[in-house]
């Protein structure tokens, strides 16, 4: 008897925690605009759509506790593994692009700050010590060298490049990761990431000093470690990174385990993601075509006349698995961008979203800064916050 009505108090007690959950993330400005409480590690590799930190930062402190699980299933760059972490949470990302795995896998190792900062240490010495007499390791064929690097940037770049081929460090993943993400910058291309993305010929012969840029790469996973140090107490919940299809992946992960979704699909018709990570899929000799076909929304699909239906249609598949693998009492917190030039996809998708079984509580809309636009049409996005109905 007095064991019901625990339980019965304990159901009661859950359900006004949520209510007041709920009335605070509806009071909420959604749109964050400046960068002032953005989390150190969103800014150590471009993505052409990262969401900014305190989204999942808000939503996993308010909807989860300590080691429940948080899934992203299109992680990007993994701002929402990192936050979970951050917090105590497990975290499970998934994303069909292997340069975003690289982004997820060296933004939430268990290492420490002064760790981190020791492997830059090692690697800082190889560079400044012996820069001139260090050999350069040769490009990989797949990279379109002539096309997109300067001949003296393409000779510095290859010097790390030769420097990383050699590093057994269990850190290893962060000297690759903050390659990668100096590939852009050290490029010839000035004027837009979209030229890169479309493979077009650069205009400017920019030249980059790459060691200090490459230091400065590294020196900034040193700064977001350090800042996570301060933060948390070790050692932190695993956040598990899969590189796959979610449609895919998510059919693999058991019913009811997680508790919160914090996610931004891809836009609809706006990014090619595989292709806009051209610069690091040719260094790592990563094939970029396979990729773009396994892309929701993808934007070289968008002329097909059912690409709407077609893009809804493969995110009903992730959204039904997503639902699955939450837990009753689990809560999605869905970003949904939509170009006005690409039909009402964002309609289509909350009437998706509600066949499949979700209960909408919560539709928020926010502004997104100029800085992150694909394009200038592309003003704001939709918040929308379901239970499993
Ligand atoms: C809007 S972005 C997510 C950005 C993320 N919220 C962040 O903060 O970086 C959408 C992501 O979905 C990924 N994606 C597209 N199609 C996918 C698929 N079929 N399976 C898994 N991921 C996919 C893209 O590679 C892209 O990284």
């Amino acid at each position: 008897m007095a064991g019901a009505q625990n339980l019965a108090e304990n159901i009661l007690a859950a359900a006004e925690v949520r209510q007041a959950s709920m009335r605070r993330l509806s009071e909420l400005d959604w749109d964050f605009p400046t960068q002032a409480s953005e989390s150190a590690f969103s800014a150590l590799h471009w993505h052409p759509c990262r969401f900014p930190s305190q989204i999942p930062a808000i939503s996993i402190a308010r909807l989860t506790t300590p080691n429940d699980v948080v899934l992203d299933p299109f992680m990007g760059s993994a701002t929402t593994l990192v936050e979970a972490q951050r917090l105590g949470r497990r975290a499970i990302g998934v994303d069909v692009n292997p340069v975003s795995a690289l982004m997820g896998k060296a933004k939430t190792l268990q290492s420490t700050g002064p760790a981190v900062e020791r492997y830059f240490r090692s690697i800082q010495l190889m560079i400044r010590g012996e820069w001139s007499e260090l050999p350069e390791a040769a490009p990989p064929e797949t990279v379109q060298a002539a096309k997109w690097y300067s001949e003296r940037t393409l000779q510095g770049i290859c010097k790390i490049w030769g420097v990383l081929s050699q590093d057994q460090s269990d850190l290893a993943i962060i000297g690759k990761a903050a390659f990668s993400s100096i590939l852009l910058p050290a490029c010839r291309e000035t004027r837009h990431w979209g030229y890169v993305c479309d493979n077009s010929q650069p205009k400017s012969d920019r030249e980059v000093e790459v060691a200090p840029l490459f230091e400065a790469a590294l020196s900034k996973f040193v700064a977001a470690y350090r800042q996570r140090d301060m933060e948390c107490s070790q050692p932190l919940p695993d956040a598990r990174v899969i590189n796959g299809t979610s449609g895919d992946v998510l059919s693999t992960l058991p019913d009811s385990t997680i508790q919160c979704v914090v996610t931004s699909p891809p836009y609809f018709g706006v990014a090619d993601y595989a292709k806009s990570q051209r610069l690091s899929m040719e260094w790592f000799s990563l094939p970029i075509e396979p990729v773009r076909l396994q892309e929701i929304g993808a934007r070289s699909k968008r002329h097909r006349i059912t690409s709407l239906d077609d893009y809804i249609a493969d995110l009903q598949k992730v959204f039904v698995q997503v639902r699955r693998v939450m837990k009753s009492s689990g809560t999605a917190v869905i970003v949904f961008g939509q170009s006005p030039a690409r039909g009402d996809s964002e309609k289509r998708f909350v009437e998706m979203l509600k066949d499949v079984g979700f209960s909408i509580e919560l539709e928020r809309r926010r502004q997104i800064p100029k800085a992150r636009r694909q394009k200038p049409s592309l003003l704001e996005e939709i918040v929308i916050i379901g239970s499993k109905g």
